[in-house]
């Protein structure tokens, strides 16, 4: 008899650094799960039709990553409220024929604090970034209840857009803005509960000149989305100054395990996960995180 098992995937562009195979692929073998997840180099003028050509293949489910996260939107059949107000997808689920798309990269930060023990809810948090990873992430926390959000950018005016918005879509906590250095941001350091960085900086330490590497303090918790290097110049100030850290291997890992629970209805191994993909990581050498994403 003919052998087939589940196909699930990632439409990326380019794909061939991707990390999600890894992970995927070890969740399947330990749940004993007759699927394989595969990487799709889906080329920008191809989204249409690959996105379309899901239900005639029968793949399961992808995970969508630069440069498609907002492409394939418009031929989805539905976007999970997340997904919605993030305006990016990363997870595309077929259910009863129907193309559902979620954003799990909010998430995936969250249960990464979950998992270090962090609550976010009533906390102040300072925001660096203002890109797609940033209002993920700042969506994930307004709808977890912060108490006061500022968002800090090189670009001013990309975070004055992001905090307008969340302030239309998400009433709730205060969001202001701030520059990315100077006295102001220095002066916000001191009230900060929680410290993220959802720039790409960080993985060419020249660069780590651009976030605040001083005024941190033991009582803060200091998240980086940079996974590569896992410890970046940012963790290393903020553990030389006493701060609890949270490094990017966690988001990389929960937002890949919400995606396979809602795939699969199945949890993730996340310690035997974590491990293979730190191998993996490490067997891939110094090149740059961007590569890879996720
Ligand atoms: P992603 O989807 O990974 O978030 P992105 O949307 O290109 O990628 O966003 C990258 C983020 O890193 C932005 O906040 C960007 O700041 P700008 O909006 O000013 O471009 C930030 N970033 C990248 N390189 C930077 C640098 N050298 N210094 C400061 N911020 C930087």
């Amino acid at each position: 008899m003919l052998h087939s098992p589940a196909v699930y995937g990632i439409f990326g562009y380019p794909i061939g650094h991707s990390l999600s195979p890894v992970m995927h692929n070890t969740a399947f073998a330990y749940h004993g799960l007759d699927a394989v997840y595969v990487p799709f180099a889906v080329h920008p003028g191809q989204i249409e039709t690959a996105v379309k050509a899901l239900q005639a293949l029968q793949i399961r489910g992808v995970n969508v990553t630069i440069p498609h996260k907002q492409a394939v939107i418009p031929w989805l059949d539905e976007l999970t409220p997340e997904a919605r107000l993030i305006g990016a997808v990363n997870t595309i689920q077929l259910q009863d024929g129907r193309l559902i798309g979620h954003n799990t990269d909010g998430i995936g930060f969250l249960r990464s604090l979950e998992e270090a023990g962090a609550a976010v809810e009533g906390r102040n948090v300072l925001l660096l970034g203002a890109g797609g990873a940033a209002r993920a992430i700042a969506v994930q926390l307004c709808l977890s209840q912060v108490r006061c959000l500022d968002i800090a950018n090189r670009t001013r005016a990309r975070a004055e857009e992001l905090a307008a918005f969340l302030q239309q879509h998400l009433p709730g906590p205060a969001v202001s803005v701030l520059p990315l250095e100077g006295a102001p941001l220095a002066a916000c350091l001191p009230h900060v509960d929680i410290l993220v960085n959802a720039t790409s900086v960080g993985m060419e330490s020249a660069d780590a000149a651009a976030l605040p590497l001083t005024g941190l303090c033991p009582s803060q918790l200091v998240c980086d989305i940079v996974y590569r290097p896992r410890l970046t110049p940012l963790l290393r100030a903020a553990e030389r100054q006493g701060a609890r850290t949270v490094d990017g291997v966690g988001m990389l890992v929960h937002q890949g395990a919400k995606a396979f629970e809602i795939w699969t209805g199945r949890s993730f191994p996340i310690p035997l996960v974590r491990a293979r993909l730190l191998e993996a990581l490490e067997a891939r050498g110094s090149g740059l995180a961007g590569e890879e994403e996720p």
